[in-house]
Formats: C-alpha cells, structure tokens, sequence
C-alpha cells in the first residue's frame, strides 16, 4: 500500500523480461561478494583443481567426451547413436542406423590423441567402422576392414551396443531400487547420502502417469527403509519431476493441474514425511516454473507437513528469476512456519531454452547467455541462501570447483548446509572436498530402465561434452587450471558482443526482423494479451468490399462465432457484379520504386503487430482460433509482410499487372497476407477474395495495408462468394494472374474459368490440399514423435494443408507407440 492510499502491485518475476545486466546488477549488489573472498576463492579452487588433476582417475566417459565433445561432428553423431540405439529393437535397423551416424565421421582425426588406451581402442573401433561401412580407405585400413568384414556386422553391433550402455550405466545407479541401494552401500558407509531419481519426465499420457507414480510411491517404501536419522538432512531422499507426474503439466492447463496433480505430490509428500526423508521437486524447463511453485505452495499448505523439514525445491541460477523465486520461497518458508530445502543448481535445459526463445521469437531469453553470468548467479544466490539458513537448508548442487571453493569461502557452519553432485560426475573432486572440510555431500541417483533414460543421458552428455563445462575443461590438460579457476565476477564482458548465442529477435538479421511472439506459459505475456484483447469481446464489426469507388451491394451476411454459435461476431457486405467490374476498371499496378513498398509492407507489418489485440479477438471469434494458433496465424502473416519486403529488393522482372489473390478460411490471416504480400512486393495489382467464412479479418487486415500506404488502386477487397465474385474474377480478361490456396476441385475450376477467358501466359499459383504421412522407425523417440504426431494432425484443429493424415509405424514398435498416441490424444 503506497503513502496515497493506492495499492502498487510489483510483478516479482519482472526480471524475466530484463535485461541480463541489469538482472546480474540486481543480484551482485544485493550479495555484497567482497573482492578479497572472491580472489581468496579463485586460489583455492586452483589448488583443488590441481589435486583433482594429480589424483583423479579420470573415468572412460570423461575421456571419452573430452576427446569427443559437442563442438565435434563425430560428438554430434555418437549423441545421436547413443540417443537412438538402445531402443531399437531388430538388427536392420540398428545397421542402418550404424551406417547413418557412423559412416561419414573423420573418426582417424581422433586416433592416439587421448591419453587413455580404451578411448583410443574405441576411437580405433569406430574408426574400423566407418571405414567399413563407407567402404573407401586402403593399406592398414583395408587389412582391418578385412577382418572386420569376416567378423561381420552382428559383431559391430554388439559392439556398439555395449559401449552405448556403458554410457548409460556411468550415470544410473541401478535398474531397480534394491539395486540402486546396493550399489550405493559403500559410498553411504563413507558418509555419502543419496537422493534417488526414478527415471522418467514429460508423460504424455494418464498411464504413464501414473506408471510413474507407482515407481516413486514404491521407491519412497523402499528408501524409507534405510532413512535411520532423525533428521531429512541425514538420510537419503527422493527427487521427482513434475511433468513425470502429469500429462498436462503445462499453464495452458492450470486449473486441470492444480485440480489433479497437488493431490498426487501431496501424497508422496507424506509418505516423505513419515519416513523423515526428502522430497524434492527438480526444477525442469522455464516454462515450467511458476506452476511448479503453485503446486509446492499448495502441497505445502497442509497442516500435517508442519514440523517436517524435508521438503525441497530447485533454483537454477541460469534463470534470470533466481533471486526471486529464493525470496519467494523464503517468504513461503516464513508465512506457513516451515523450514524448507533449497537445492541450487545452474540448470540443466540451457539449449532448449535457447532454442525455444528463439522459435517463438520472444522478447528475450530466460535464462542468462553468458556462461560467467551463471557463475555469478549461483555465487550471488548462495550468498543469499546462506543468509536464510533459519528457514532454508541450502543444497549446493555443482560439479564445479571454483563454485564450490567459493562457497566454502562464504560459508560460516558446515553443518548449516551440503554439497550434492550427481552420481557418475565430479567424484574425485567431492571425496576431496569431503575429506578436506568435513562438508556433508549427497549424491543425486537416476534409478531406472533403459527405456526411461535418454532424456537424462542427453542432459549429461550435453553438460560433459560442451567446452563451456567445468567437467569438461577439468580433463583437459590444455586448459590451465588457473584460467578453469579464474573469477567469474570479472569475466561477464556485458560489453562485448555475443555472436554464438542469436536474440530472438534477431535470427533473420539484416534481412528482417524476427515476429514478436508471445510466451503463452508467461502470466505476464497472458495478461498483456487479454488487456489489449478484451476491449474486442463484444464488438460486432461491420466488414465491407474495400474499392477505389464505394461498394453497392446490400447484401449483408451475418457471421457467427463457430465456437459459440449464438454470438454474432459481425456483419460482411458481399460484393456485387458491379463491385467487381469497377474494382477491375479502378485496379493499377503499384508503380512505387521497389525501396518504397519495401518500406510500406514492411511499416504493415509493424501495425498488424501493434493491432494484437483486435486481431487475436477477431481470429478467435471469427475462425476459432486458440491462443497458440491465433499468435502462430500473426507471426507468419508479419513474416510474410517482412519476407517479401526483403525480396521486392532484389526483383529484376518487372511486375505482371494485376493478380486476383483467392484465400482460405483455415489461415485467414496468414495465407491471405502471404498472397497479397508477394503480389504487392512485386508491383503487381491486387483483387483480394477472402474466404466467405472470414471476410472480417481480412477486411481488418486490408486496412491496415492501406494505412500503411499501399494506395487503394493496388489493392481491392471483395468479399463474396468463390462461385460468384471468385469466378468473375477468374474470367476477367484484365487479370494477369490467380493466386488461389484451397481445395483442388476448386483449382480446377479456377484453372478452367482462367483457360476460356484469360491470356495463356497467365499463371495460375494453386497450393491445394495434401494427403501427408509421416514414417516412424524404432530410432525415433517415442514421446517426440506422439508430441510431433498430435501438433501435426490436430493443432490448428487438423486444417494445415500440410497436416498429417496418415502415420506408419515400424511394426515392431506399433503398439506400444499406438497406445502412447491413443493416450495422448
Ligand atoms: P559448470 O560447468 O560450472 O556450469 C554449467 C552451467 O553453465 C550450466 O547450467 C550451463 O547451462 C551454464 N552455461 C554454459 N554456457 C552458458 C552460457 N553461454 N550462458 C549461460 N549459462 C551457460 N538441473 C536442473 O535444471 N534441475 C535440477 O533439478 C537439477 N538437479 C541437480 C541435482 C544435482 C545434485 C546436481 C549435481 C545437478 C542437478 N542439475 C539440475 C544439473 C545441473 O544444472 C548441472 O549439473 C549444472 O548446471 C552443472 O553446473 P556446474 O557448476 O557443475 O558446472
Ligand atoms: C536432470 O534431470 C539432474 O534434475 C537434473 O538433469
């Protein structure tokens, strides 16, 4: 409550949408790091470094993807085959796939250059492979290849197969519980304690669901067995995910979320609390974020977890919200008198994030794209957790040496907190740090099959096997140890341009910029939209033929919203004869030099962006567009505005006169901006036909076009009816050319009117329906392919031309993909 009496609201997830300075600024200061601790830190990490270097048996993996990492093609192809092969189930697709990945890799570069002799002996093998299967190579080679072709394929395989699970089986500790716990005794007996991980994340059905939490349920029995503390700090606990846990665990579906999944958690949660362990909830994607708080919030109210202290969340300093959501969960801690744990970890979905803000073109990224900058945050988020240890336990999950040195130099008590590591990573470094400063450690271990591992394995693979990694660099001898150990603090250079990491806003450029997009998991971006929106629900527009000479017609037709056919959402006037023989007579090219409409498509595309909320209102009450297909119809209409700006630049031919442009109602907006902007860019003349069910966004969309300054001669809209208006003007003599998206019958007819009546030269641009498949094999993740299945088929309720219609799948695989898409569907 502000001093003039006015309620002042501050959105605590601001810094979502500042800018990465400004957000490390925030956080430094609010930390105080003194200069002296940070160069104090910097000296002790080299000197664990050092030891780690000296003593460290580095394992194969490490080796392995130190010599193999990401910035390889033969890395990239190895992730790729390990990613696939474990689930392929027959031996021709395995060869197959063996020969895809393998083949074309320069695997002898990497001959003799690792000092351990079973990455050279696997180097040699792939090696062997390769040039088997590519069949090229002589002397040395050929020998072996000799050998290899008598000892066969099966022999590859197996091969193959084995150092593939030989991966896997460096990051899971057990295929089941009791294994797991066995296979964990003699690190318990040194002190070690664990939080197990039952494999599995991102359901995409009930099913799976819940498959998932019968094995969390059973595996919390199990732990609950060895839990002989009295205090959660002490015994071993249990992660989970979420999106494990749910089929929807998405913002779109809030309500369906919170309705469903709390009471899911809460009962795991008290199972925890009856045993007095951990529970934990791994923080996933981004999007993912302010929901999962929700449902903690909402587990956590329960009276009955009072006085348990086990039950813990994730903050990954990479996000730009990290201090916020400490102080969030500080304030939780605080107001329903729990004392909760925090692990902290820099976050392990950084290239997704990357990746997705920048497919959905979003204002900025959510995460920080400077390695230091998640150094900085972790030690900045530490600083602020070890302040809070009367209500927070903090868990300093980091394979890192200089960010742990960091910590032991910030830290008061040992026993006010721990360190965690996962299990198969950063051993060397843990047992030294244990031993050295009495600190307690907790390993994180992934419990599972096969079958549910990979998305964990890329994560792990992604983190050994990039160069920005402290792993990585750790077995490097190349790297000094006192630049792996140098101090964040003075590396962020905000000043020096980033080249690797693209804005989003940025990945078209010079040409154009990218189309703003709208993050619809973002309550933020959600409630910008319906603010600029809802001042559209209830008007009724009136669309008319926009000519050079007013229309004449009284023929209004009435349009009803086809998802709730009781509101009439306006009225269309259709075009007469008459309109269309005055449109053809007033219609002239656009003789503007090509730099000038550049400029006025592409000052179209910034109106349409800045008219959002009108055109998301009319998109959904006109053609029944959901959200995500309403900001997907704006962004490619503004892309075309854009995209074909940039192409007038370059046209040499001049334009062909005038171009009648026939549009559908499945991409109103879309399809029939693309058409026009293409015809416009070249110079032509424009009679725009829009669907009979959608003339009110492309009368919207046309004005906009005019406002712009595309002058009204250029461009002509008459709304009407394909068989009246569209065929009148398929016939019209002075049309140079048709531009037509829809059914193929209707092509065809276009394609007969434009035969008896039109100039031979004239073309005719059809893009008709299809009839597209999609071909599934066993190397195909099964939860990408079903999510890529229902987007295609469904999304834009299955009226993409280029829609899936058909799906084939290996057979040997059909069932258990067929009820995963039932499922999901
Ligand atoms: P470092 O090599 O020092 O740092 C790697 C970090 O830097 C990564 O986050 C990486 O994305 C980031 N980075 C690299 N390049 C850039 C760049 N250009 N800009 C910005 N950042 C960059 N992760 C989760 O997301 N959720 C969890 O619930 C989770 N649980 C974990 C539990 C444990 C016990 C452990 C040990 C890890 C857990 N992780 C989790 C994984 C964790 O995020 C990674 O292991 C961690 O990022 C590695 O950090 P580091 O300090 O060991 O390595
Ligand atoms: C992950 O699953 C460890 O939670 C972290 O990558």
């Amino acid at each position: 409550l502000a001093a003039d009496g006015l309620v002042v609201s501050v959105d605590p997830w601001a810094s979502l949408h500042q800018p990465e300075e400004t957000v490390i600024e925030t956080l430094v200061e609010d930390a105080g790091i003194p200069e002296g601790l940070r160069a104090r830190a910097s000296e002790r990490a080299v000197d664990l470094i050092e030891s780690v270097r000296s003593t460290a048996q580095h394992g194969i993996m490490d080796e392995f993807l130190a010599e193999y990492g990401l910035s390889t093609d033969e890395g990239i192809a190895l992730m790729c085959l390990a990613e696939a092969m474990l689930r392929v189930p027959d031996a021709a697709t395995v060869d197959a796939l063996i020969e895809d990945k393998i083949a074309p890799s320069r695997w002898s570069e990497h001959l003799g250059k690792s000092s351990s002799s079973l990455v050279n002996a696997s180097t040699w093998a792939l090696m062997l492979t390769g040039r088997t299967l590519a069949e090229s190579g002589h002397g040395v080679a050929a020998t072996l290849r000799a050998v290899l072709k008598r000892l066969g394929e099966p022999v590859i395989r197996t091969a193959i197969r084995r150092a593939m699970q030989e991966m896997g089986r460096q990051f899971v500790l057990g295929e089941d519980m009791d294994l797991a716990l066995s296979r964990g005794e003699s690190r318990t007996r040194q002190g070690f304690t664990y939080s197990f991980d039952m494999l599995g994340e991102a359901a995409l059905t009930t099913s799976d669901a819940e498959r998932y939490f019968t094995s969390y349920s059973s595996a919390i029995s199990r732990i609950a067995s060895a839990c002989h503390h009295s205090h959660p700090a002490r015994n071993p606990g249990i992660s989970i995910k979420l999106s494990a846990l749910h089929p929807r665990f998405e913002v779109s579906q809030h309500d369906r979320v919170m309705g469903e999944l709390v009471d899911t958690v809460a009962s795991l949660a008290r199972q925890a609390c009856d045993a007095g362990m951990g529970l934990n909830i791994d923080a996933e994607e981004a999007d993912r974020l302010e929901l999962t708080l929700d449902v903690a919030e909402a587990v956590l109210r329960d009276a009955c977890f009072s006085g348990w202290d086990g039950f813990g969340l994730v903050v990954q300093a990479y996000g730009k919200r990290a201090g916020p959501v400490i102080d969030w969960i500080a304030e939780r801690a605080r107001d329903l008198d729990r004392r909760l744990m925090v692990r902290l970890v820099k976050g392990a979905y950084w290239d997704t994030e990357i990746k997705r803000a920048q497919v959905d073109g979003l204002s900025s990224f959510p995460v920080f794209t400077r390695k230091a900058a998640t150094d900085v945050s972790y030690l900045c988020c530490a600083a602020r957790l070890l302040r809070l240890t009367d209500r927070i336990y903090p868990q300093f999950a980091t394979h890192n040496a200089g960010t742990i040195a960091a910590i032991l130099e910030m830290a008061t008590d040992a026993d006010a907190f721990e360190f965690q590591r996962l299990h198969g990573m950063g051993e060397a470094l843990h047992d030294l740090v244990r031993s050295r400063e009495g600190t307690r450690c907790r390993i994180y271990a992934p419990v599972g099959k096969h079958r549910d591992l990979l998305a964990y394995l890329v994560r792990r693979l992604l983190e050994n096997g990039a160069n920005s990694s402290f792993v990585n660099q750790v077995v490097d001898p190349a790297v000094a140890s006192t630049t792996i150990a140098s101090d964040p603090f003075s590396n962020l250079e905000f000043a020096v341009r980033q080249e690797a990491v693209i804005d989003p806003t940025a990945i078209y450029a010079p040409e154009r910029s990218n189309s703003k997009g709208w993050d619809l998991s973002d309550f933020g971006d959600l409630a910008r939209i319906s603010d600029r929106r809802d001042p559209f629900a209830g008007k009724s527009w009136m669309a008319r033929p926009a000519l050079a000479d007013g229309p004449t017609g009284n023929d209004w037709r009435e349009v009803r919203n086809p998802s709730l056919p009781d509101e009439v959402v306006g009225h269309v006037l259709m075009s007469t004869d008459a309109d269309v023989d005055a449109a053809l007579a007033a219609a002239t090219p656009w003789d503007a030099p090509a730099e000038r409409r550049a400029q006025v498509l592409v000052r179209a595309s910034d109106l349409y962006e800045e008219s959002l909320g009108e055109v998301f209102s009319v998109l959904a009450r006109e053609a029944g567009k959901t959200p995500p297909d309403a900001v997907a119809e704006l962004r490619e209409a503004v892309d075309f505005l854009r995209y074909y700006a940039a192409r007038s630049l370059e046209l040499v031919d001049p334009p062909r006169g005038l171009i009648a442009c026939i549009s559908p109602w499945n991409f109103p907006l879309a399809i029939f901006t693309g058409q026009i902007a293409a015809a416009l860019a070249a110079g032509n003349g424009v009679l725009a036909k829009p669907a009979e069910a959608t003339g009110i966004i492309a009368a919207l969309a046309v004005d906009l076009m005019h406002t712009a300054g595309v002058p009204r001669n250029a461009l002509q809209l008459l709304p009407g009816d394909g068989a009246t208006v569209g065929a009148r003007l398929c016939s019209a003599p002075g049309v140079d050319g048709v531009c037509f998206t829809g059914s193929t019958a209707t092509a065809q007819a276009i394609n007969r009117h434009m035969s008896e009546h039109l100039d031979p030269g004239a073309p005719l641009i059809a893009e008709t329906g299809g009839l597209n498949a999609m071909i599934v094999d066993s190397t195909a993740l099964p939860e990408q392919a079903v999510r890529d299945i229902v987007t295609s088929a469904f999304q834009s309720a299955g009226q993409r031309c280029s829609a899936l219609r058909m799906v084939y799948f290996q057979k040997e695989i059909s069932e258990p993909f067929l009820e995963m898409l039932h499922g999901a569907m």
